[in-house]
C-alpha cells in the first residue's frame, strides 16, 4: 500500500510517499524559515502563499524520488487540522484535486497525531498503552493512550506551548528565529545550574504546565543585569531556561507513567529535538523501567511522512473522508 502524504500546518510545506503505512519511500520539506526571519515569527498569509508556489513542484519530486506516480497511489493523506487555517487550505485544496483526479480516497489527520506516529516510522508501533508528551510550537500536552486511536488528555499547558517559549526566550537572548534550535545549540556552552529559574508547577499534582511565570523571570532577570551594566552570559541564561522547562516535563511525565501504570512513553513534536530533553527523558525515563521513544532528529519537526503514516492506519481499517471537509484550526485529538 502506498500513501502520499501532505503537510502544510505551518511553515514548512512537506510531502512524503511511505509504503505499507511504515517505510519512507521519499520525504521531503520546503522550509519557509527564510520568508518569516525577518518578521521574527511565522506570518499566515506568507506562509499560505509560500505552499502554493511550493507544492506542485515539491509532490512531483517527492513522487519521483520515490519511483512512483499518481496511478499507484493508494491514498492521499492531508493535515486537517490543528494549524493556520490558510496554510491548512492550500494542502487539503490540492489533496482534495489528487483524490478526485486519480480516484483515490482522502484521508484527513489530525497533525497531533501525526507528530506520535512519528515514533512509528520505518519499525511500526509497539503494543499500546502509552504516555505520550506532545511538544511542539503550538502544544504542550500529556496525553494517555490506551490504544492507537484514543486519547485521554491528562494535562496541558495554561498559557504559551513549549516552542512558543523557546522561540521567544530565544529572541529575547538574540538568537533569532526559529529560536529553539538556536538556544539549544547556546545551551551546550552553558551551564544549566548557572541560574535558579522557577520550575513553574512542578509540583502543581496534575499533568499542567505553564511557561509564563518562566519566560517573564528570564525577562526580568536580562533587564536587571542589563540595568546593573554587567554583560549577560547568554549560554548560561539559555542553558538555565532550558533545563527549567526540560526539568517539569520530564518529571511529569515520569509521574502520568506512574499514575497510568504504563511501561512505554511516547515523545512527539519540534521541541522532542531538543538535545537535553532527549537526554534527560531517555536516561530517567530507563533508570524507571520505562521503554522511552522519540523519533531521530528529522521527523520531530513537521513532515509529510507522519501524516502519511497515521493516513494509512486509517485507510486500512476502513476510513475515508468526504471532500467537503473543512480545515479545523483548533482539532482535538480524538478522545
Ligand atoms: O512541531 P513543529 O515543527 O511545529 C508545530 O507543530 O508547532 O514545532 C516547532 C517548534 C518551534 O517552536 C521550534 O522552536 C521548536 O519546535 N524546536 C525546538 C528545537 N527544534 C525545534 N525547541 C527546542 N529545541 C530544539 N532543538
Ligand atoms: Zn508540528
Amino acid at each position: 500500500m502506498i500513501t502520499l502524504g501532505i503537510e502544510t500546518s505551518c511553515d514548512e510545506t512537506a510531502v512524503a510517499v511511505v509504503q505499507d503505512g511504515f517505510t519512507i519511500r521519499s520525504n521531503l520539506i520546503a522550509s519557509q524559515v527564510h520568508l518569516h526571519e525577518r518578521f521574527g515569527g511565522v506570518v499566515p498569509e506568507v506562509a499560505a502563499r509560500a505552499h502554493v508556489e511550493a507544492l506542485n513542484p515539491l509532490m512531483e519530486e517527492a513522487l519521483e524520488a520515490a519511483g512512483v506516480g499518481f496511478a499507484d497511489l493508494d491514498g492521499v493523506a492531508v493535515t486537517v487540522g490543528p494549524g493556520l487555517v490558510g496554510a491548512l487550505l492550500t494542502g487539503m485544496a490540492a489533496a482534495k484535486a489528487i483524490s478526485l483526479a486519480a480516484g483515490i480516497p482522502l484521508i484527513g489527520v489530525n497533525h497531533l497525531e501525526g507528530h506520535l506516529w512519528a515514533n512509528f516510522l520505518t519499525h511500526g508501533a509497539p503494543e499500546p498503552p502509552y504516555v505520550a508528551l506532545v511538544v511542539s510550537g503550538g502544544h504542550t500536552m500529556l496525553v494517555h493512550m490506551r490504544d492507537l486511536h484514543h486519547h485521554e488528555v491528562l494535562g496541558q499547558t495554561l498559557d504559551d506551548a513549549a516552542g512558543e517559549a523557546f522561540d521567544k526566550v530565544a529572541r529575547l537572548l538574540g538568537l533569532g528565529f526559529p529560536g529553539g534550535p538556536a538556544l539549544d545549540a547556546m545551551s551546550r556552552e552553558g551551564d544549566p545550574r548557572a541560574i535558579a529559574f522557577p520550575r513553574s508547577m512542578e509540583r502543581s499534582g496534575d499533568f499542567d504546565f505553564s511557561m509564563s511565570g518562566l519566560k517573564t523571570a528570564v525577562l526580568r532577570y536580562v533587564k536587571a543585569e542589563r540595568a546593573a551594566g554587567r554583560d549577560i552570559n547568554i549560554p548560561d541564561v539559555a542553558a538555565s531556561f532550558q533545563e527549567a522547562i526540560v526539568d517539569v516535563q520530564v518529571r511529569k511525565t515520569l509521574e502520568a507513567a506512574e499514575k497510568t501504570g504504563v511501561q512505554t512513553v511516547l515523545l512527539g513534536g519540534g521541541v522532542v529535538a531538543n538535545t537535553r530533553l532527549r537526554e534527560r527523558i531517555l536516561a530517567e525515563g530507563e533508570a524507571a523501567g520505562l521503554r522511552v521513544l522519540f523519533p531521530p532528529m528529522d521527523l520531530c519537526t513537521d513532515n509529510g511522512a507522519m501524516i502519511a503514516c497515521v493516513g494509512a492506519a486509517l485507510l486500512r481499517r476502513g476510513d475515508r473522508t468526504k471532500l467537503d471537509i473543512a480545515a479545523d484550526p483548533n482539532l482535538l485529538l480524538a478522545p
